[in-house]
């Protein structure tokens, strides 16, 4: 029997650079390799869009059209939608009566975001134990892998936690996820920032426009140490040879890429591109307004499949909304299951049997 995958992304707008690198190549990479359900975490979206929550109709649907355009396919893998599978919310209410509030406080990914939004002691009870539903939500699937960015990695291992607590209480019916954060873990933002983000404002859209790419990327950050064209560069430190690395040919990501292989040039040809950008901006040859052409060059003949193949999809509405109806009805017969599994485990199924 195939391993299963379960993967999510909070719908707060249309996917960028920086869940690509960090998941959504993964997940398209391995999908036919596990059995995969990728889930639109609209409740979790909830937790910064409490107050606007009919932006949500649109973010689920963009959401849903950005995986399908990078070359998920639906045949192989489920894609279902958060709050239509009531399972999540019954078992985040069982896990919340065993998490302390102090070990989600000392998250660190929670700890991050809330000072990102500036929460401080006014954080929300939903927003502080994000952790307890994405627990649910992982554990619900039974899946064993959990492709993540980076940043998500502290949330996996209190997901595990909670697996731990609950089957040394009860019964050992859940399964003990492993977190798959991709060789190229993690985009800095346009600005530089540890973390590309919507709320920050430093990212770029798979769906930005070519243009639109290009301006973003000429006003990227660089190696601060780099002023004139002639200065020696420092590429490590340099956000957007961090970008080159991360799509360059010679990628970890390579593999996973719609239509890299065919846009790129011969690898004959392009193998060692990255050595060169790297050699030519240590030795100060490469200015950095060069390097980012380069840079936009290599972006925009990457996002151009998907580009196309979103506009495709745009124009399906209904086929895309029928492929979120029809995976979250599959998905919830695996939902319903761990239910059960829970509740006898629990012991609190008290009319059967
Ligand atoms: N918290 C994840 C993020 O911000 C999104 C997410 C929700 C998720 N549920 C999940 C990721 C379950 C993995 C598994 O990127």
């Amino acid at each position: 029997m195939k391993k299963r995958i379960l993967t999510g992304d909070r719908p707060t707008g249309k996917l960028h650079l920086g869940h690509y690198v960090g998941s959504v190549a993964n997940r398209v990479k391995l999908q036919h390799k596990y059995e995969t359900f990728i889930l639109i975490a609209d409740v979790q979206a909830l937790t910064t869009n409490f107050e606007h929550p009919e932006n949500l109709t649109q973010y689920v649907r963009d959401v849903a059209i950005d995986n399908l355009a990078c070359g998920l396919d639906p045949e192989a893998a489920t894609i279902c939608v958060q709050s239509m599978i009531p399972e999540i919310a019954e078992l985040t209410v069982y896990f919340s009566m065993f998490t302390s509030v102090a070990s989600l406080k000392r998250n660190p990914t929670i700890k991050a975001e809330a000072k990102q939004y500036g929460y401080g002691e006014n954080i929300m009870y939903g927003f502080l134990g994000y952790p307890v539903s994405q627990a649910a939500d992982i554990t619900s699937f039974r899946a064993n892998l959990v492709p993540v960015g980076e940043d998500q990695v502290p949330v996996l291992e209190q997901t595990r936690e909670i697996v731990r607590k609950f089957n040394s209480l009860y019964e050992p019916v859940l399964i003990e996820p492993k977190a798959l954060v991709s060789k190229v873990s993690r985009l800095v933002g346009t600005d530089g920032a540890a973390k590309m983000s919507k709320s920050i404002g430093n990212v770029i859209e798979l769906a930005d426009l070519p243009e639109v790419l290009e301006q973003k990327v000429m006003k990227m950050f660089t190696d601060p140490g780099k002023i004139y064209k002639g200065d020696k560069g420092h590429p490590d430190k340099c956000p957007v040879y961090s970008y080159q690395v991360a799509f360059s040919t010679e990628s970890e990501l390579d593999q996973g890429m719609i239509g890299r292989r065919l846009e790129s040039l011969p690898d004959s040809e392009s193998g060692g591109e990255l050595k060169q950008i790297r050699e030519s901006c240590l030795s100060g040859k490469l200015g950095c307004v060069e390097c980012k052409k380069n840079l936009a060059g290599t972006l925009n003949r990457f996002l151009s499949p998907i580009r196309e193949r979103r506009k495709d999809f745009e124009k399906k509405q209904k086929d895309v909304d029928e492929i979120l109806i029809e995976g979250t009805k599959k998905a919830r017969i695996e939902t319903k299951k761990t239910v059960q599994l829970v509740r006898n485990a629990m012991k609190i199924e008290y009319f059967r049997g």
